[in-house]
């Protein structure tokens, strides 16, 4: 194990990816290894990971793969005892684990919001609690946090989702300001709309017909911004980077819709934030949009095959 400070970019790092079996974690995982950390990738499932696993045998990555439901204690406290036997503690731990729900609270159960926030808040803290202590000790360390710019500009159907994300992004406020003294630094990634798997592992729940015009509009505009998607590497870049230099910002959106998206939002009040899906007239609302954001009307640039009902 490395006597270097931790979370530095001297010396091996050990690194812990949640979430690392698709997407934005495994782009992160691989990158991470093949700049030489010392990987551990969390997966619910490590029989479903044997590509990642040829891949680091492949190119001799230092890449273990443990099983981890970020969702259950046991789970949590299984692959960290195996984590930390191995050195003694993490340099960088990055949650990425997540699940997206997109639903009007109408619709809602609370037994779903529950599970969401099981994984995106309550996963994340669980991983949190468990790299601190060794952090502490080392005098430092890095703790990024896969957020979304869904946690600033939040917009209808997303009760389970934005909240989730806001309410980790409000405690690891909380938790930076409690462990920078330690030298441990705590920094969140929002991403934009990324290419993953992530939309598809949804299951639709119908809302009102009385929202149909809210949703109709919802799905316009994320068929719109999928025009202008990331690849899951994009993402996987902006975390290298937050988690290599100390200067990066305690925020940072990823992509050109999330900068867009979260610049608009802390441009306008909470009033107009909240009344902008108001208008009767789709007219009077795409136009309204258009000129806040300084985009195109989102039904001229909008991707035709995900506007049907249950793309999200
Ligand atoms: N894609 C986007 O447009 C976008 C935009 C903003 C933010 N994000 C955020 O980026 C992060 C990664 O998402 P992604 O887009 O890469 O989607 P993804 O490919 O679906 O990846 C999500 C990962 O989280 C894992 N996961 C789900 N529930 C888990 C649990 N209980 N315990 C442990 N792991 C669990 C999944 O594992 P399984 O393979 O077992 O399901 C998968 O590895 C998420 O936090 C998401 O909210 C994504």
């Amino acid at each position: 194990m490395t006597t270097m400070p931790a979370g530095t970019d001297s010396g091996t790092m050990t690194t812990v990816v949640t979430g690392a079996s698709t997407g934005i974690g495994l782009a992160t995982a691989v990158r991470q290894a093949r700049a030489g950390d010392r990987v551990w990738a969390l997966v619910r499932t490590p029989s479903a990971c044997a590509d990642l696993a040829a891949l680091a045998a492949a190119e001799g990555l230092d890449l273990r793969i443990v099983a981890c439901d970020v969702s259950l204690d046991a789970s949590v406290d299984a692959a960290f005892a195996e984590i930390l036997a191995d050195g003694g503690r993490v340099d960088r731990l990055v949650n990425n684990a997540g699940l997206f729900t997109s639903a009007t609270l109408e619709a809602e159960t609370i037994a779903a919001i529950k599970d969401v926030f099981e994984v995106n808040y309550f996963g994340a803290l669980r991983c949190v609690q468990k790299v601190l202590p060794g952090m502490r000790e080392a005098g430092g360390g890095v703790i990024c946090a896969v957020t979304s710019n869904s946690a600033q500009a939040i917009l209808p159907s997303w009760t389970a989702y934005a909240g989730s994300k806001c309410a980790l992004e409000g405690s690891l406020e909380s938790v930076a300001n409690e462990v920078a003294a330690f030298g441990i630094r705590i920094a969140i990634v929002q991403p934009g709309i990324t290419l993953t798997a992530m939309r598809g592992k949804i299951s639709a729940r119908p809302s009102p017909a009385a929202y149909d015009r809210t949703l109709s509009r919802y799905r316009t505009m994320i068929a719109a911004g999928r025009t202008e998607s990331m690849d899951p590497d994009d993402v996987a870049i902006a975390i290298q980077r937050v988690l290599t230099d100390p200067a990066s910002p305690f925020r940072t959106p990823v992509g050109a819709d999330a900068e867009r998206n979260v610049a608009l939002r802390r441009s306008i009040d909470d009033e107009r934030w909240v009344r902008l899906f108001a208008p009767v007239e789709d007219d009077d609302f795409y136009a309204r949009w258009s000129e806040l954001a300084g985009v195109p009307d989102a039904r001229t640039v909008a991707d035709a095959r995900l506007l049907d009902p249950s793309s999200r």
